[in-house]
């Protein structure tokens, strides 16, 4: 299958990683994927793109990738206001699509983008990539197996600081005329996936948004007022008349990318933080409390790495988030130490005092287990 991708910014990068990537988290792949053609606002990067990934040829325009016959899919990673029409040309091309969130800018645009998709008969994806993390999967199980039973509310978050810095430049991001809206488009989109994918479909809402700070410089470093959201904070009803909290936020002070939800059933609860993402928190109702606290109380569940097959071979299921980023950041180090001229750091040296280490352990043990010197 061959993608093309049109937008290289930090999304646009994140799903090249993906695809590039894919062969070697799944044991068996049943398709072989490449990215075969990059564009973006200004054609150099989309040529910086394509030569310092690989990614196939750089194109001047969306429309040259969309008009390829070659190309079977469709990577949408362009500023929200430019999704709709992309979306529109990719579809009357018979193209399949996965598509950065939010879909579009308004209800109608998106709900006609679903039936157009529907009557092509092509492929759509929307990129609520947080549904992909271990442990919202694993609550996603355990709800469906009812071990919440009847969900009665619920709270979700996406938190981000990025807007306390009020010296900042906004990003298009702050922008409405490019954004479609505020942080609720942005990080709102998610918050909302995850409680509707968790806890039902919403059939009412209300909400309130907050400008903190309405002065600040906009993206050409002028003076400007802000126009979207900062924050947005919502009460949700769901069709089986849960009811929740959620909220986004970029004027949240200390957090870095803080998803989180809590799950309140009739028996049972959940609670998770994209902070701490290998961990899912199980409170099961039927576990008793009691003098000291009997065996009540939340369980910690330990998701990580634990993809469902072909996805869990590699890394291994015990490896925690992160590991692999490590294996980067390690080899990286070498690899400048040695075009650098520079010390390796953990050095050869390093190695054989934990070498010695180990040997007079062994000796230790081998001796009645005595202290030895290294
Ligand atoms: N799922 C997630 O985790 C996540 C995270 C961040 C952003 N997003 C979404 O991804 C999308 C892109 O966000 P980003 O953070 O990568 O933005 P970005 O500003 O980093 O990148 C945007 C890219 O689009 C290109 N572009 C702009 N106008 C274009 C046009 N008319 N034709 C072709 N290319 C054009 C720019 O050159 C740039 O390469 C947005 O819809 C955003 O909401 C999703």
């Amino acid at each position: 299958m061959n993608i093309g991708l049109i937008g290289f910014g930090s999304m646009g990068k994140t799903h090249a990683y993906a695809i590039h990537n894919m062969k070697y988290f799944y044991s068996s792949l049943s398709y072989d994927a490449k990215i075969t053609a990059v564009c973006a606002a200004h054609y150099e990067n989309a040529m910086t793109a394509t030569e310092r990934y690989s990614l196939g040829e750089a194109r001047h325009s969306e429309d040259d990738i969309i008009g390829d016959p070659t190309i079977d899919i469709i990577d949408i990673c362009t500023p929200n206001i430019y999704h709709y029409e992309t979306l529109k040309k990719a579809i009357a091309a018979g193209k399949h699509i996965y598509c950065e969130k939010p879909l579009c800018v308004t209800a109608a645009q998106a709900e006609e983008i679903a039936g157009l998709a529907e009557k092509a008969g092509i492929k759509g994806q929307i990129v609520f990539n947080n549904r992909f993390m271990t442990p919202p999967m694993r609550a996603k199980q355990m709800i469906e197996s009812g071990q919440l039973g009847r969900i009665l509310s619920f709270r979700c978050d996406y938190l981000h600081s990025s807007c306390m810095d009020v010296n900042k430049n906004a990003g298009w991001k702050q922008n409405r005329d490019i954004c479609g809206g505020g942080v609720l488009f942005d990080l709102g989109s998610h918050a909302l996936d995850m409680a509707v994918w968790l806890c039902g479909r919403i059939k009412s809402v209300s909400g309130r948004g907050q400008i903190a700070f309405p002065a600040r410089r906009g993206i050409d470093g002028n003076e400007w007022n802000t126009n979207a959201d900062e924050a947005f904070y919502m009460i949700c009803e769901t069709e089986s008349e849960a009811v929740g909290t959620v909220s986004a936020s970029k004027i949240a002070i200390g957090t870095n990318d803080d998803l989180s939800f809590e799950i309140y059933g009739e028996r049972g609860a959940l609670k998770y933080s994209l902070m701490e993402p290998e961990w899912l928190w199980y409170y099961d109702g039927a576990r008793a409390g009691g003098e000291l606290g009997g065996i009540g109380g939340f369980t910690k569940i330990e998701c990580g790495g634990r993809y469902p097959t072909p996805g869990g071979a590699f890394p291994s299921p015990k490896a925690p988030v992160g590991w692999l980023r490590g294996h980067v950041e390690s080899y990286h180090s070498f690899l400048t130490a040695v075009a650098e001229d520079k010390t390796t750091n953990p050095s050869f040296k390093d190695a054989s005092h934990i070498q010695l280490v180990m040997e007079r352990a062994y000796e230790s043990n081998q001796n009645g287990g005595g202290m030895l010197t290294c």
